[in-house]
């Protein structure tokens, strides 16, 4: 059966696929820990067989059961595909709609082997990241795009692919959400146990809205990142003979040891996995893969010695690698962690002095102890970081909860006035006034051709559409305009692309439009295909996160959700080709609401009023609201924005004397 037959076939409803063999080579997800009684069990299984003819009930019920048993989960591997999943060009899929077709390349990609982390498990990224929950999701979901027209609309329901309703063109062809719970229900045991059911999904935050773009994504944002802190710490910015300690070589975090060569620094990750250390190495993300944690320090410092940028992995636990700094007196300039502490009972975080296997044995069969092992290894983190940083090191959240869990395992973390942390998330200090506040975010897109040249061209048109704003823009973004053009200019050289072709910049509202609409423009002449558009849901607008993304919100709405909740709606009348909102992503279920777009251009007037509209609100309703929370860049930004289109009115804050404020109470 060819690749578009199988799509069009859905789940085969006259035969039973046959079940292939467990494959040991692939990184599958842990095995979940057990927490449903007998009587959930029973209607998990009744949920998974909904998706099949009851003809083949007696036989998959027990597989299914097993599966359960064995995995915490009902994956539906018989369902696996034949045909390998990757991006392929626009023109292989089988579809009536061109928005259709580019949304299953996007999914497809998400599930490539070379980008997801357990792809036989439809996990994405962040150990729990899923796409679908199950391979009928992606089954039906497959089919469902390859029948629809542009008069339909298909509602995803946490990788449950609810229908396609009447729609009309100008609607979104895809609604996505994904693990949008009664807000009572939001702890992470409901997620274990919701999931386990087959009814809900951690969809993170580009996995279960199709928007992953590999490693790629996080080097852009970790660089920026990594060459901001340096600024902070040495007003000359230097980042030669820096030295950069983190952990973490997995789907997001596996960008680290590229960024910290991209911005010249010296960096050591420690990773506990070798799957994953190993990975990275091939792929050629880190330049050397170290199992000894002294040979791994003095690795680093030789380079450090000669000022030259180079990446270690260190094969073993963070807490061991810090430790040993401790006890070695080595100067660490930079540090941090990425670690998946937003999932930290269920394989995001591993106990220090102990196996991978073990570790894992543990977490299925003793979860009580396994939390203790794990929060004792936070506490001697923090104590390291703390000996590191009494020193100089400057020390930043990386947005995984690492100082959240840290502080509720009772490690020494609080600052002096117990409410804030001893050290700030990088949002705080970093991301959010010198990025989010003005609008620049992780604005991304990805050529539907498949063609590497397209690629290129692509690139060429925003670094000179960004070369000309440049020209006229303010001083007080000048740096970021700089930071971005020389990253688009290295983007190509650098290698980056894993899977669909994809690139990654940080632009403002301007620069969104002005490169969207120029790649709009290459379209209708025929220079390049079409093109999908998108961004992180790490955003200026995208999301509400009180520990990450809206970190620098300091008026108390940091926990209220209006902001993402405002731009998913808000994206999805003024034309984006899909919307996705979603519980949990980052920092954890319940802890954050996310949400992003995806838009499909194809050289048409309708793509350019879409573009127009869509993007312009997308990163101003964030502005607007940051505004409203006082912060200055924000007001700078916003007021800017009024000036250039007379339609925008947004409610301006008045700011209040502290020292009024202050004699009242
Ligand atoms: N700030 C951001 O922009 C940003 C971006 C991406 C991800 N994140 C967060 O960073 C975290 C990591 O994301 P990811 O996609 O890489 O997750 P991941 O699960 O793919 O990778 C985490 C890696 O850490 C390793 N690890 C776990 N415990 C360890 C320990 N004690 N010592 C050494 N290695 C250990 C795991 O083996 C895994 O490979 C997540 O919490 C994510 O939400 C933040």
């Amino acid at each position: 059966m060819s690749f578009a037959e199988e799509i069009e076939l859905g789940i085969p409803h006259d035969y039973l696929p046959e079940l292939p063999a467990y494959d040991p080579e692939v990184n599958h997800a842990p095995v979940r820990k057990e927490i449903l009684t007998d009587l959930e069990k029973k209607l998990a299984l009744k949920n998974a067989l909904r998706y099949f003819p009851e003809k083949f009930h007696a036989q998959l019920a027990p597989e299914f059961a097993e599966e359960l048993k064995k995995y915490g989960r009902i994956y539906m591997y018989r369902y696996r595909p034949s045909y390998e999943v990757k991006a392929r060009p626009i023109s292989e899929y089988p579809a009536k709609s061109k928005q259709a077709a580019a949304i299953m390349l996007m999914i497809q990609n998400n599930l490539d082997h070379a980008i997801a982390q357990h792809p036989h498990e439809l996990i994405t990224y962040g150990g729990n990241g899923a796409v679908f929950q199950n391979w009928a999701q992606y089954r039906l979901t497959m089919q469902y795009l390859s029948q629809m027209t542009d008069e339909q609309t298909l509602h995803m329901y946490s990788g449950h692919p609810m229908g396609l309703f009447p729609s009309h063109p100008g609607a979104p062809r895809v609604i996505v959400t994904n693990g949008m719970m009664i807000p009572n229900y939001s702890k992470p045991d409901d997620w274990e146990k919701f999931n386990a059911l087959g009814v809900t999904q951690y969809g993170q935050m580009t996995a279960g809205s199709y928007m992953y773009i590999g490693p790629q994504g996080i080097v852009h944002g970790t660089t920026i990142t990594v060459l901001n802190a340096c600024r902070k710490i040495d007003t000359a910015g230097t980042t030669a003979g820096k030295l950069f300690v983190t952990a973490g070589l997995g789907g997001m975090s596996g960008a680290q040891p590229k960024a910290g060569n991209i911005a010249g620094v010296v960096s050591i990750t420690a990773e506990v996995n070798p799957k994953a250390a190993y990975k990275r190495h091939e792929q050629g993300w880190v330049d050397e893969v170290i199992e000894d944690v002294d040979a791994a320090i003095d690795a680093a410092e030789a380079h450090r010695a000669k000022g030259e940028a180079h990446s270690i992995a260190y094969l073993g636990n963070i807490v061991t690698l810090w430790e040993r700094m401790v006890e070695r007196n080595i100067k660490v300039d930079l540090g941090s962690d990425q670690t998946s502490l937003h999932n930290p009972w269920a394989g995001g975080y591993y106990p220090v002095d102990m196996s991978l296997e073990e570790a894992n044995e543990m977490m299925a069969h003793q979860p009580e102890a396994f939390k203790e092992a794990i929060q004792a290894t936070l506490r001697r983190h923090a104590a390291a970081v703390n000996a590191l940083t009494a020193k100089g090191m400057y020390f930043f959240d990386y947005g995984n909860a690492f100082l959240l869990e840290a502080s509720r395992a009772g490690a020494d973390i609080m600052a002096e006035n117990g409410i804030d942390f001893k050290y700030p998330s990088y949002v705080q200090d970093i991301m959010g006034p010198m990025c989010f506040d003005y609008g620049f975010g992780p604005f991304r897109w990805v050529c539907a051709s498949g063609k590497p040249e397209d690629l290129e061209k692509t690139d060429r048109i925003a670094e000179r559409v960004l070369s000309e704003i440049m020209e006229r823009s303010p001083k007080e973004i000048q740096q970021q305009m700089a930071d971005n053009i020389r990253w688009i200019q290295q983007a190509g050289p650098n290698k980056m692309v894993v899977g669909s072709q994809a690139r990654i910049l940080y632009a403002d509202a301007e620069g969104r439009i002005a490169i969207a609409r120029a790649f709009n423009e290459a379209i209708a002449k025929g220079e390049i295909g079409p093109v999908v558009l998108g961004r992180d849901h790490h955003d200026v607008s995208g999301t509400d996160s009180p520990y990450r993304e809206t970190s620098n919100i300091y008026d108390g709405s940091s926990f209220t959700a209006d902001m993402a909740t405002h731009n998913v709606i808000g994206d999805s009348f003024r034309g984006a080709t899909w919307v996705s909102i979603h519980n949990g992503g980052g920092v954890g279920w319940g802890e954050v609401i996310n949400g992003g777009f995806g838009m499909y251009l194809d050289g048409s007037e309708g793509a350019k009023d879409r573009l127009e509209q869509m993007l312009l609100y997308d990163v101003n309703n964030g502005i607007a609201r940051r505004s409203w929370a006082r912060n200055s860049e924000a007001i700078f930004a916003i007021k800017r924005e009024m000036e250039r289109t007379p339609l925008l009115k947004v409610t301006l804050p008045n700011l209040a004397s502290d020292d009024l404020i202050n004699q009242q109470f």
